[in-house]
Parts: C-alpha cells; sequence; structure tokens
C-alpha cells in the first residue's frame, strides 16, 4: 500500500505514468466513469479549503465512487482531543482512500503510519502540498508541451508558501530548470529549501525583490498569497499583504507566452485585470486538478483501468 506525503514520493517516472493517465482522463472522461465504483474517498480536512478538498470529492464522483469526510476540526471529534492516528484507524474502517489536511507539519505523515488504507497529504501547515505540486506540473506539461528547460519566477511567500516548496523539490528533477525567487526579505525561501535543495542540486537560482525587474526573463510566474494563518502578529501581515500586485501594465513586460500560475485563494496579489489576458492560467490551473487528483485516486488504489469493469472492484 502507498501513501503519497510529497512529490518525491513518486519517481521521475510514475511522475510521467500519472501525469499521461491524468491527460488521458481529460480526454476520454466517460472510459473512467466506473472505475471507483463501490469506492470511498474520506476528507478529512483540519483547516479550511476549497480548491483540494471539492476537487478531490469530484475527482471519486467522477470516477463513480463516493465520498465522506469533515471540512474543520471542529466539526469532528479532533475538537474533543482525538488523535490523529486514532481519527485514520476509524477512517480506515469506513473509506478506501483517504485525503487529509492539517495545519501541523507532519500529521498527515503520522496518520499514514497508522493506516489501513492510503493516505495522501492535501496540505500539511508550512509545509508540503503534494497535490497542488501534481495539479502545477500537469497545468505546465499540458500549457507548455515540457517539465524542462524553464525559467520559472516564484514570487510573494516564499517562507510560508508550502506550495512553492514542493513545486521547487519536484522540478529540480527535470532538466535546465532555473529559478528566480521573487519575495521581501523576511519571506525569502527557508535554508532547508535554498541550501539543501536548490544548492546541493546546483539549481541555478536568484533571490531578487523587484517583481517588474524579474518578469522579462520568465517563462511562468508562479503568484503565491501571503499566508496570513502562518502569521504570529496582525502588524507583520498587514504590512507584507500587498508587496506584490501583479496588473496588467507589469503584464506588458513578459513575454508573449509566459504563464500565470497560482495555485489559489488569491487575495489581492493578481488585480482581477489579468484574469482576461490569455496568460493567466490559475483557473484552468484547478480545472487541471480535478484530472490529476482522479489519476492519483486510481494509482494508490491499484486499479486497473486496462481491465474490463467485471474484473474490478470485486469485493474482498
Ligand atoms: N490551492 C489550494 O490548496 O486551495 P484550497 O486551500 O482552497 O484547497
Amino acid at each position: 500500500m502507498r501513501h503519497l506525503m510529497s512529490p518525491l514520493d513518486f519517481s521521475v517516472d510514475e511522475l510521467d505514468r500519472l501525469l499521461d493517465l491524468a491527460d488521458d482522463i481529460e480526454k476520454n472522461p466517460a472510459r473512467y466513469a466506473h472505475t471507483c465504483d463501490g469506492k470511498k474517498l474520506a476528507t478529512c480536512f483540519y483547516e479550511p479549503s476549497t480548491r483540494t478538498r471539492l476537487s478531490f470529492e469530484a475527482a471519486m464522483l467522477n470516477l463513480g465512487g463516493s465520498v465522506l469526510g469533515f471540512s474543520s476540526a471542529d466539526s469532528s471529534s479532533a475538537a474533543k482531543g482525538e488523535s490523529v492516528s486514532d481519527t485514520i484507524r476509524v477512517i480506515s474502517c469506513y473509506a478506501d482512500i483517504c485525503a487529509m489536511r492539517h495545519p501541523k507539519e507532519g500529521a498527515p505523515l503520522v496518520a499514514s503510519q497508522k493506516s489501513l488504507i492510503p493516505v495522501i497529504n492535501a496540505g500539511d501547515g508550512g509545509h508540503q502540498h503534494p497535490t497542488q505540486t501534481l495539479t502545477d506540473l500537469l497545468t505546465i506539461r499540458s500549457l507548455k508541451g515540457t517539465l524542462g528547460s524553464l525559467t520559472i519566477g516564484l514570487c510573494g511567500d516564499l517562507k510560508f508558501g508550502r506550495t512553492v516548496h514542493s513545486l521547487i523539490n519536484a522540478l529540480i528533477r527535470y532538466p535546465d530548470i532555473r529559478f528566480v525567487l521573487i519575495s521581501p526579505e523576511e519571506l525569502r525561501i527557508p535554508s532547508y529549501i535554498r541550501e539543501d535543495v536548490l544548492a546541493a542540486n546546483n539549481v541555478p537560482f536568484t533571490e531578487v525583490e523587484r517583481l517588474d525587474e524579474a518578469m522579462p526573463q520568465l517563462d511562468i510566474l508562479y503568484m503565491t498569497r501571503v499566508q496570513k494563518e502562518r502569521f504570529f502578529n496582525e502588524e507583520d501581515y498587514v504590512r507584507l499583504k500587498n508587496y506584490y500586485i501583479l496588473t496588467k501594465s507589469m503584464m506588458e513586460l513578459a513575454k508573449e507566452d509566459m504563464l500565470v500560475l497560482h495555485p489559489l485563494p488569491r487575495v489581492n496579489e493578481i488585480s482581477v485585470e489579468v484574469d482576461d489576458d490569455p496568460r493567466a492560467a490559475y483557473f484552468r490551473q484547478a480545472q487541471y486538478g480535478v484530472y490529476v487528483r482522479m489519476a492519483l485516486i486510481l494509482t494508490l488504489l491499484e486499479i486497473d483501468v486496462s481491465k474490463p469493469q467485471t474484473e474490478r472492484n470485486l469485493p474482498c
């Protein structure tokens, strides 16, 4: 049984197969409509979410399965003090696979160690967000045709932005990737990414503060929200929250085929006037999130989609 805690849990070959499957799901959705008949996905979300939880639920419903779960710690027995380990043992009796989001780094990993079903890390604190990374990889591959030879600007809250940490870890495995890390001094990338991932793997990167100066060289601009919920005081958040605002006039500095990605939710960091620019790909990115989560569910449940329906999902 496999879990997904980090994008590095999959080899590059496995990732390629997963993205190929997601690609086929996008093109031939009807072929997959009953591949998870009789299966159940539990979504255990101890932190707020719109995209991740609902795209997981849409993914399982698209595959013919069912969903159950909770959307806040307050509406589960965590509010009475139940541990994640006990919760997952119980969920294992009710569902075939679980997607878990938790404010504490490592909580989904703890759950996976006691679980009888595959556990997917749907975001753990400021640490990792592997299914957002799968979404980002599928979006880039689908819209750019490649995951290599790209200059990628990561802009905003690089300190607390878990999507950025996961994406860097995943992209350094592809050839000729360069990063431009765009942030204010206080929100720079943590040293465990700068030193242990980028420098240790000789990945070219620069750290800059000005978005306008970085724009002309970028193939991808990955904007991020300042993570209010991870700040220790409101004052710092208020001072930094509007540090970057991508506007239509700033888009004039960018390449004609640059893509703007954002894991969403957006607050102020991309002006709504940019939404109509054909290079704005963040809503298409959210759609790719459904396809890739469908592919992930099939992969972790080890469902052989090449077999006829009658030979799949037999009761154990
Ligand atoms: N991208 C993302 O994780 O969005 P949600 O917080 O809405 O799930």
